[in-house]
């Protein structure tokens, strides 16, 4: 199963200042700010979601396909991807941007200066699917995962005209969009993905109740945190899929679209959805135990051993049988 992964594709640059943003801030000066803070940690993390997902399936053995805007900073970021099994040919380099930047400075009270910078993905509207479907001789699956707002209505409209199945997957995108546009990239979707607290904006936003996102949906997918998962179709039970056991908690950033990795995984493998919640909930505990989205590796033994741990023997027969982790 070919499954392009559409999405931003970004780098996280985080910094800790020593010291209260407050006591540099003078109250009667605030027109004229020029500050500079002397920073002490300089963390640089990949990211971006496509990137994110990408990397996870890669990590379980697959070969993605990313489809995204990048500068021609990307070099570096690219090796790291392709080394983890991601097929980067159909990313777009922009002559002019550089590859979207999240910047951020955090504060001795946690308190955060945050710029996000753009930058190549607005390019991402230029892309378009057809010579990418044309290259692989086919997809089988687009995912539609938070991007250039007027990139992912235009991927979800090509896919929709192509007959391609495609996955929805607005999450932090659905606070900008307006609900016009949420019902287009919601509407005939194959899989909906989002967590507890986007699945109520969703039917907010839409004007659509969770019976009728049913009906315009396959499957509604909604990950519940600490709780795992809930997997709903028309007219049949809702699945309930237990989170697998944490060792530890260092950072979230990243859990959901590893989460959305491992269940694409499984879907790739034609397994069940049960199967493919599972492989969802153990790739996002390994996100979970780590700071940043890809800073995590899978070995192969160690993920069958904990599959079974959390899930039993056979389930881990199961999706053993397909998963090929980058270390033995
Ligand atoms: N404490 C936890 N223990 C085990 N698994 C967890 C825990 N928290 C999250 N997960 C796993 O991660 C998945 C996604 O979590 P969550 O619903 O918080 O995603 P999210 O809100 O989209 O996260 P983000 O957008 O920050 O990446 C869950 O379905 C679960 O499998
Ligand atoms: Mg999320």
């Amino acid at each position: 199963m070919r499954i392009a992964v559409t999405g931003s594709i970004a780098t996280d640059h985080l910094m800790t200042f020593p010291g209260r943003f407050g006591d540099q801030l003078i109250a009667d000066q605030l027109d004229r700010v020029s500050l500079s803070f002397l920073v002490d940690d300089l963390q640089v993390r990949r990211g971006g979601c496509a990137a994110n997902i990408a990397f996870g399936m890669g990590s379980l053995g697959l070969r993605p396909v990313l489809v995204g805007a990048v500068g021609t900073d990307f070099a570096d970021y690219r090796s790291w991807l392709e080394r983890h099994g991601v097929d980067c040919d159909s990313v777009h380099t922009s002559e002019v941007h550089h590859t979207a930047r999240f910047l951020c400075t955090t504060d001795d009270d946690h308190n955060q200066i945050a710029s996000f910078y753009t930058g190549a993905m607005a390019e991402a509207r230029l892309i378009e699917l057809g010579p990418i479907a044309e290259r692989l001789g086919g997809l089988d699956l687009v995912l539609v995962s938070p991007n250039d707002p007027d990139a992912m209505l235009r991927h979800t409209d090509e896919a929709r005209d192509r007959g391609i199945p495609f996955a929805a997957d607005p999450s932090q995108q659905l606070a900008r969009m307006p609900g016009e546009d949420i019902r287009k990239l919601v509407d005939g979707a194959a899989y909906l993905f989002g967590n507890d607290y986007e699945r109520g904006l969703i039917e907010q936003k839409t004007g659509w109740s969770g019976e009728e996102i049913l009906e315009r949906v396959g499957v509604r997918v909604t990950t519940l945190g600490p709780k795992g998962v809930v997997i709903d179709r028309r007219g049949e039970p809702s699945l309930h899929v237990s989170p697998a056991p944490e060792n530890g908690k260092a950072d979230p950033t990243g859990v959901g679209d590893a989460f959305r990795a491992g269940f694409l995984a499984g879907l790739a493998w034609e397994l069940p959805l049960e199967r493919c919640g599972q492989l969802g909930n153990l790739t996002a505990t390994h996100v979970l135990e780590r700071v940043g989205g890809q800073e995590y590796e899978l070995g192969q033994r160690a993920f069958v051993e904990r599959f079974a741990a959390a899930y039993g023997t056979e389930a881990a027969e199961e999706a053993g049988r397909f998963v090929r982790c980058h270390h033995a």
